[in-house]
């Protein structure tokens, strides 16, 4: 957690309401592998990383709500009746559709408010979204006792989602952001929500972001195309999810489907497969087999799910020419965001500098890098 983060959002809800607050920290989150499965009921390996959203908020009795966005200078003032999601309302949904989500399980939430800034890169990726829906949720339920479990409250999250920003995420995000254990990734089963944690050592390698620095628009209606092709496919083969499915199960309704929804269908088969040898790969130390299991998710993700674009695959591309990487893919739902790469500690600064010059030379924009840690989940601050 970064502590200069944590001061400006305080400070600045002193400023603006003249009082102490109760300090909130959630935070983003990167996955390893396993991408695109958490709504088959697959299995991910996300972490939470050292990035992430401070919230300041405290109990009002006036007769509205205030949020502050710091890092926007946006204000959001609204009534608890009725709350309804806002047309191009941006993050201000996030945080009504919490508020929302907890008032439709028949808890009160009182008038609250409250500040937020965070230091997650926008649309990288990096799950700024659920970072926010967490803070607010374990916000709320401290500020007024409401009782609700950490399991209960990233459901509320995930819903809010669902239904104030109309993508049908899965649980990944909000998972991780939640649960997250310093130095380590969670193996999680989306199915029954349990995980188990595994401490990571990279020895002389680490992970890096490689930001493109872009997001291409069709992003969220095909996210929520590919979470329908999952279904269809599992409702023809009688399935509750893709999760129980195997390839020999695939093949036997491969005439029923289009070559691109058995490549789809296929795709979240092998990616569950490459999460449990993956694991079994962080068991064993066996960095090599990390590195190559990244790159052959990234090509199911490119060529059989087909949510990456140009610039994911030039960059992980590139990652391939360089000896001292031994693995990269894009990570998250695609269409923009980051790569994730594992590269040699004392190689990185060169491949750094050689990305740096080509990326910008393909497309005419700077890529951005971040070195990440694996870090706790959302938190009170005391
Ligand atoms: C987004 C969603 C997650 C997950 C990933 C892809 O981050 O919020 O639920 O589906 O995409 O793995």
């Amino acid at each position: 957690m970064n502590k200069k983060l944590r001061n400006e959002v305080e400070e600045s809800f002193k400023k603006h309401f003249r009082e102490k607050p109760l300090m909130i920290f959630s935070p983003g989150r990167i996955n390893l592998i396993g991408e695109h499965v958490d709504y088959s009921e697959g299995f991910v390996l996300p972490a939470a990383i050292n990035k992430g959203i401070a919230v300041a908020m405290v109990k009002s009795s006036s007769k509205n709500s205030k949020v502050y966005a710091l890092n926007k200078d946006e204000l959001l003032d609204f009534n608890l009746d009725g709350i309804k999601k806002l047309p191009n309302g941006g993050w201000r949904n996030y945080i009504l559709g919490v508020v929302a989500e907890i008032q439709k399980k028949g808890l009160t939430v009182g008038n609250f408010n409250a500040v937020f800034g965070g230091n997650i890169p926008e649309g990288a990726g990096m799950s700024s979204s659920a970072a926010l829906e967490n803070a607010f949720v374990f916000g709320l339920n401290k500020l007024f006792n409401l009782g609700l479990s950490k399991s209960e409250m990233i459901l509320i999250s995930q819903q809010a989602e669902h239904h104030f920003t109309g993508v049908k995420c899965g649980i990944m995000d909000q998972y991780a952001s939640m649960f997250g254990v310093k130095d380590s990734v969670l193996l999680l089963d989306c199915r029954t929500l349990e995980s188990t944690t595994y401490k990571i050592d990279f020895k002389n390698y680490k992970l890096l972001l490689i930001n493109t620095n872009v997001k291409h628009n069709l992003a969220e209606s095909a996210y929520n195309d590919r979470r329908a092709v999952c279904e269809n496919v599992a409702a023809v083969l009688k399935i509750k999810t893709l999760r129980d499915a195997s390839k020999e199960m695939l093949d036997g309704i491969k005439d029923e489907l289009s070559e691109e929804d058995y490549q789809k269908a296929l795709y979240v088969i092998e990616e569950n497969e490459r999460v449990k040898k993956f694991s079994q790969a962080i068991v064993e130390n066996n960095l090599n087999t990390l590195g190559d299991l990244l790159y052959k998710s990234h090509e199911g993700l490119r060529k059989q799910y087909q949510v990456s674009c140009s610039e994911l695959d030039f960059l992980v591309d590139k990652a391939k020419e360089n000896n001292d990487v031994l693995g990269a893919r894009m990570m998250g739902g695609g269409f923009g965001g980051c790569t994730l790469n594992l590269v040699k500690k004392d190689g990185a600064e060169d491949f750094i500098k050689e990305i740096n010059k080509s990326y910008l030379q393909e497309y005419d924009r700077a890529c951005s890098v971040y070195n990440v840690k694996l870090a706790s989940g959302t938190r009170i601050l005391k």
